[in-house]
């Protein structure tokens, strides 16, 4: 795992060149698994000596990956793509301080940060990663496991939360509020509260469940989506009974041919939990039929 307050005392003694660079090998890893020496003098404006020195340096900090077997090569890595975001983040005053994580999941970290008010933030970084693409691979033989291909996932990860997040929060739905967006890294607000699953007691249960179905709802009806990845794994509960829901890179359009039976499934394990730690039973097909009332898409796919 990545160690970002590694990274972060790193970025700091970071010069400006040697992050233009690292810039100009992002720009080129996608068309060169090592970007040959030679493209990088044609792109950057200093001596050969002083280009090489610096991928020295970057290379001593493990931004980037050297390989001289067939020719002298660079790459940048996954720590390199990091201090990249870190720095654009920063320049941009979207946070001043990166603190301790919130919690490591299999796809993602979230980090607890401070944006320039001292107000804490959450910043999600997706790591759709490597062992699930390698199994992508393996199934369809594709060859392509450069770090630019698995970037390229935990990037179109990132724009997809970040504009599930943007959509309910425009129609005022219970998410966290998006904030910024840097390559795979999405800034956020941040939740209060618990996870539902650690919610031993509840004292009005079946108000928490009835929020989280009119939450569904509302993405159904009016941002025309589904969450794909619902549980209560994926859902908070703040003061007051309020509830927020999080985690939406695997949402859907409706008009998907799964999206049914994602909805289906979203709702399933909603209920399921209900019914078994609060004795709420709701019947999915009817709160299924409930809920996508008014549209014709529902029985499509089934
Ligand atoms: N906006 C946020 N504020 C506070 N904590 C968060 C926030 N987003 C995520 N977390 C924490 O990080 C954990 C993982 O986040 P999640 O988005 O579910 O990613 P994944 O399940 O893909 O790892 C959550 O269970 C929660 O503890
Ligand atoms: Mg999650």
């Amino acid at each position: 795992m990545i160690d970002l307050h590694r990274l972060a005392k790193i970025l700091r003694e970071l010069k400006p060149d040697e992050v233009s660079v690292l810039q100009t090998i992002e720009a080129l890893v996608h068309r060169f698994e090592y970007v040959p020496i030679e493209e990088l003098e044609k792109k950057i404006d200093l001596e050969a000596d002083d280009i090489l020195f610096l991928l020295g340096q970057l290379n001593k900090v493990r931004l980037v990956k050297r390989q001289k077997e067939h020719y002298l090569g660079y790459s940048i890595t996954q720590a390199g793509y990091d201090a990249l975001v870190l720095y654009d983040l920063a320049i941009k005053d979207v946070i001043v301080s990166l603190g301790q994580p919130y919690g490591v999941g299999k796809e993602s970290t979230v980090y607890r940060a401070l944006d320039p008010k001292e107000t804490e933030v959450a910043v999600k970084f997706l790591r759709w990663g490597r062992s699930s693409f390698k199994k992508v691979r393996r199934l369809r033989r594709l060859k392509d496991d450069t770090i630019s291909s698995w970037m390229n996932v935990s990037k179109q990860a990132a724009e997809r939360e970040f504009k599930a997040l943007r959509v309910m929060h425009r129609l005022g739905g219970l998410v966290p509020e998006p904030i910024a967006i840097n390559r795979h890294v999405i800034v956020m607000s941040q939740m209060t509260g618990d996870l539902l699953l650690d919610m031993i007691e509840l004292e009005r249960p079946g108000v928490i469940l009835d929020q989280i179905l009119s939450q569904v709802q509302l993405a159904y009806h009016k941002a025309e989506l589904v969450h794909g990845d619902l549980s209560e794994y994926n859902i908070f509960v703040e003061e007051n009974e309020q509830i927020i829901i999080f985690d939406w890179p695997q949402w859907q359009p409706i008009t998907h041919p799964n999206a049914h039976w994602l909805l289906k499934r979203d709702i399933t394990n909603i209920l399921t939990f209900f019914k078994r730690r609060f004795r709420i039973t709701y019947d999915v097909d009817e709160t299924l039929e409930k809920l996508t009332a008014g549209t014709d898409r529902k029985n499509k796919n089934e």
